[in-house]
């Protein structure tokens, strides 16, 4: 048996979204927010502005880029690049984890765009990146949250390219280097990497993405909150901290507290190094377990933010899912009653095992402080054969 261990991380919060405030966030820190104004006051639309201002700084978004809130967190935001820019031309779908699955799904069942390919890998692997065409638009995620495999860079992505690259970047911003110059539409929200609140998101179009919605009209209907422009032209208001509906301006604020943290620890450096020093943590824990291993196959695929692990243990020879799954739902269970880890069951289409947010507002210590708990946790729950 292992034995238990004495020391407790001081913030239990390890869920991969929404992910844990940051270090020293208090409600308090709220209480200049613009509650009770409209959202179209000066100052609101300034505040919502500001946001935008801090993530193309920190971000390193280039000038010429647009970055705008808009509804229904990430997936409204993706949704809206999808259905605003899609059926130009044809499309290469990449899948490896189930979100990137769910746009598959959207672009070939909703949209129905016939001219698409759709290049996939399991759980742990990434699609065969060398395949994708260049001259279609290209659909991918950067960090695939439910596997924690992750694209190494943008070096696969032609920067000569004449579709364009859609990229679901929300557990990847604010953690990883995105390549600019070979996307042209990027969304994220603000619950994950910095802690925010959820239900906004986050859409960045480069000035090609542009060209795009102004030069095609897609034959399908566009709800209201989808709609990107007017007459034929880019909505500029939207990209202006006028949103397309109301957002909420408590959570503007808090993304703003969020944004201001990440410049106080270094900007995207500093972010990066946080979550890097996290994954570093848990991958020499990992190295040294006998029954835990990462589900990214390859070191250079790892994510640093949605730290996936599979069970290795002998224990699980011969086993099927349905069985480990028991065991690592009991573990995760386990160590939230003891209040030492909340939510670190792998996501429910995943193969089992568990997932550890690994972004910059997890301190390393919590990190270390939980993986003895982790090793303890297992023998407890492995010992009820
Ligand atoms: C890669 C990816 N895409 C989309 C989503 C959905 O995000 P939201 O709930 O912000 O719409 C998530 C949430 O975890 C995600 O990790």
């Amino acid at each position: 048996m292992t034995t238990r261990p004495s020391q407790r991380p001081t913030r239990p919060h390890f869920s991969s979204g929404p992910c844990a405030k940051r270090p020293g966030w208090e409600a308090r820190g709220l209480e200049g927010a613009l509650v009770g104004r409209s959202h179209r006051a000066a100052p609101a639309k300034a505040r919502i502005q500001e946001v935008s201002t801090r993530s193309r700084a920190i971000l390193g978004i280039p000038d010429d880029w647009r970055l705008g809130l808009v509804p229904g967190s990430d997936t409204g935001a993706l949704e809206m690049a999808l259905w605003s820019l899609l059926g130009a031309r044809g499309v290469d779908l990449l899948a490896w984890e189930s979100f990137g699955s769910g746009w598959v799904t959207d672009v070939v069942k909703q949209l129905e765009i016939k001219d698409h390919r759709v290049l996939e890998a399991d759980y742990g692997r990434l699609p065969d990146l060398e395949g994708v065409d260049f001259n279609r638009d290209v659909v991918f995620t950067w960090n695939g949250t439910t596997s924690g495999v992750r694209v190494p860079n943008g070096d696969w992505i032609a920067a000569d390219r004449a579709g364009l690259t859609i990229c679901d970047a929300t557990s990847a911003a604010f953690a990883m280097d995105l390549d600019w110059d070979k996307l042209d539409a990027v969304t994220w929200s603000w619950q994950k990497a910095l802690g925010g609140e959820a239900a906004h998101g986050m859409l960045a179009l480069s000035p090609r993405a542009v060209e795009r919605l102004e030069s095609h009209a897609p034959e399908w209907p566009m709800p209201k909150i989808f709609r990107l422009t007017k007459s034929g032209k880019l909505n500029e208001g939207i990209f202006e901290g006028s949103t397309i509906n109301t957002p909420s301006m408590l959570c503007v604020e808090d993304a703003i507290d969020g944004l201001c943290w990440a410049e106080s620890v270094g900007g995207l450096d500093g972010l990066m190094a946080r979550s890097q020093a996290n994954l570093d943590i848990v991958a020499t824990w990992v190295e040294a377990s006998s029954w835990v291993d990462f589900l990214a196959e390859n070191p250079a695929t790892r994510s640093s933010t949605s730290i996936c692990l599979h069970i290795v243990d002998e224990w699980a020879t011969g086993r099927d899912s349905q069985e480990i799954a028991s065991k690592t739902k009991a573990l995760a269970k386990l160590l939230d009653a003891e209040g030492i880890a909340f939510d670190i069951g792998s996501y429910r289409d995943a193969p089992p095992g568990l997932r550890l947010w690994g972004g910059a507002t997890v301190e390393a210590s919590d990190l270390e402080a939980l993986l003895p708990w982790l090793d303890w946790a297992w023998s407890e729950v492995r010992s009820k054969d």
